[in-house]
């Protein structure tokens, strides 16, 4: 294990102890040079948060500590909120692309989850939204996760993804001798209403589709419709009769559409949004999730990582055409989400989106958002993280520099604190979490 997360792991653990030990309510008091809170535009210089029992009490300039608050001085570090990806698949690596993700159980995926939830949290994500496991394996990670079994990120998890047979979510790879249906297929509004109702059944905090057709997928194009307008309407309402969202894959134009009108909550990816899609998702207020770094790595890593020669070709139509439909949501103002596709490339590495948000059109300003206070409510969490305010659980992190003059600063996350407790700590010399 990379030493900076075996240290980690001791953090986290010793950071429980006092939560444990001591009488009467645990106060810390975190102190740095700036602070952005995810919810105003301006930076507190310096600041003080006052924490007690994992929950944010007070934050200020220049606070009082509390007397036996313990107090953690993060020097010129700039604190911001815990950040959040709503687009993950924990339980997935880049390494098991293509066939050589066929050879792989779902226990054998859970595990995968369990570590990458520790390098997700480490690289500064207290919260990530995990769209679409095999087997349920992303909801035995939250409940061990929940638990305080393992470290990683807090999560909403869908389990299987629905969608219809041969499309995005089912899985082509195989002739027909071994007659393999994926567990969230469904084809026809009542079996997908079905389908809905028994993720719902298993565990599922929300429901994904897949509205179009794929990069990784076989034999599918992006452009191309899948579910139909009927069938995304008869999920929506199941989901949202039980309290649960609906995430849609779309990179078609139509299926961007369809999905919107059906009422779904994000569309991920959107690469294909035209004009009147935008207008849509604006009266709508769905939310934009564009995953723009994936394209870097895809076409880097792609063949290596096993993906097919004919994802790469895909890619290839897709990419820019993505990025530019960013440039002009961020123009046209849409509500977007920070959500990355972690596992199509490394776990850990979901903060390399930001400088591609950045160059193709946000402001850093409005980069921090999309993956603080905006993922926050796209989650449904809005009252519980996504900013730094008096109430919200106590997910904190730092970075050395400044995220509003340089946003790669994000890429190096030194100090990250979940519900109050310190999992990572790099700033400090002491190097101990108090
Ligand atoms: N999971 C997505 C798909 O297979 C990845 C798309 C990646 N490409 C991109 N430009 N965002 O469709």
């Amino acid at each position: 294990m990379h030493p900076v997360l075996k240290r980690s792991l001791v953090l986290s653990l010793l950071a429980s102890w006092p939560v444990l030990a001591a009488e009467g309510p645990v106060r810390v008091a975190v102190k740095a040079a700036h602070l952005i809170d995810g919810k105003t535009d301006r930076v507190l210089s310096p600041a003080v948060v006052l924490i007690e029992d994992g929950r944010i009490v007070q934050v200020g300039a220049a606070l009082s500590v509390p007397a036996g608050a313990k107090v953690l001085d993060l020097g010129q570090a700039t604190l911001l909120p815990g950040l959040i990806d709503v687009h993950v698949h924990l339980t997935g690596v880049p390494e098991n692309s293509g066939y050589k993700g066929l050879g792989v159980s779902v226990p054998r995926e859970a595990l995968y989850g369990a570590s990458n939830a520790l390098k997700t949290l480490m690289a500064g994500f207290t919260s990530a939204r995990n769209v679409a496991a095999g087997g349920y394996s992303d909801v035995a990670l939250r409940e061990a996760i929940d638990a305080g079994q393992l470290a990683g990120p807090r999560l909403l998890v869908s389990g299987p993804a629905l969608g219809i047979t041969g499309g995005h979510c089912d899985e082509n790879l195989l002739p027909p001798k071994f007659h393999y249906r994926e567990e969230g297929v469904a084809d026809g509004p009542w079996e997908a209403r079905a389908k809905a109702r028994e993720v719902i059944k298993y565990g599922a905090d929300l429901i994904k589709v897949c509205a179009s057709g794929g990069v990784l997928s076989k034999g599918d194009q992006p452009g191309a419709p899948q579910l139909t307008a009927e069938e995304l309407h008869a999920i929506v309402e199941e989901a949202h009769r039980a309290g649960r969202k609906v995430a849609a894959h779309a990179h078609g134009t139509q299926s961007i559409k369809e999905a919107i009108r059906a009422g779904v909550d994000s569309i991920e990816h959107a690469s294909l949004i035209d004009e009147e899609g935008l207008s849509l998702a604006k009266a709508y207020g769905t939310f934009l999730v564009f995953d723009i770094y994936n394209d870097d790595f895809i076409l880097q890593e792609g063949l290596k990582m096993g993906m097919l020669p004919e994802s790469i070709a895909k890619e290839k139509a897709v990419g820019q055409l993505q990025r530019a439909s960013f440039t002009r949501a961020v123009k046209a103002e849409a509500r977007m989400a920070f959500g990355t596709d972690a596992g199509v490339y490394p776990h850990g590495d979901n903060a390399k989106q930001f400088a591609l948000l950045v160059r193709y059109g946000m402001t850093p300003m409005q980069a921090i958002r999309s993956a603080t206070l905006d993922a926050a409510e796209l989650l449904g969490w809005k009252d519980k993280v996504g900013s730094i305010e008096p109430g919200k659980r106590a997910d904190l992190i730092a970075v050395q520099g400044d995220p509003l003059t340089d946003i790669r600063v994000l890429e190096d996350v030194r100090f990250v604190m979940k519900d109050g407790a310190v999992v990572k700590d790099t700033l400090r010399p002491s190097g101990s979490g108090g």
